[in-house]
């Protein structure tokens, strides 16, 4: 198991640098190059997010960020102290409302949970509020 761990402000111009640390990670646990598109979308959505939401852009506050992998399956933990969040009361997106009808934004954490295979969302007694993905290779014929 290899493991990476960084500290990010909260500041988008971060996002290239952390798709290219989940892409490098990615190829080297062994993921084709669409696995690895899929791998950057989450991690990219979900420190947007992070930064957005949680951070609410204040480039003086930070989140950590890990990524582990091994052959196989990579693991990504996002931890972050900042608004507080329960996506339990998060409504589920409804695709089939005329276009029209629905809300702009809402979709991402729903693509998240697409793109991945295991997604977790904690919050400790502190505040700390820890968003862990795991996605694996498809066995292939
Ligand atoms: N890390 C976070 N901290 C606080 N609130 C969050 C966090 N992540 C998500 N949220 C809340 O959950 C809601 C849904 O997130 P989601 O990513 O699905 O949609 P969105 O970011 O509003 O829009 P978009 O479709 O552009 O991603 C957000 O609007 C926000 O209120
Ligand atoms: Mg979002």
């Amino acid at each position: 198991m290899q493991r990476l761990s960084f500290n990010f402000p909260a500041d988008t111009r971060t996002l290239p640098e952390i798709g290219k640390l989940a892409a490098d990670a990615g190829g080297s646990a062994g993921f084709d190059d669409v696995e690895i598109s899929d791998i950057q979308l989450a991690v990219d959505e979900a420190c947007t997010n992070t930064i957005t939401h949680g951070l609410k852009k204040d480039p003086t506050r930070s989140f950590q960020l890990a990524i582990q992998w091994k052959t196989g399956e990579i693991e990504i933990l996002i931890y972050e102290k900042g608004e507080p969040f329960d996506p339990l009361q998060m409504k589920q997106p409804d695709l089939e409302a005329p276009l029209q009808d629905r809300q702009v934004g809402g979709l991402g954490f729903y693509f998240v949970k697409k793109l991945m295979d295991i997604v977790e969302y904690h919050v400790d007694k502190d505040g700390v509020k820890t968003l862990r993905m795991i996605k694996r290779t498809k066995i292939k014929p």
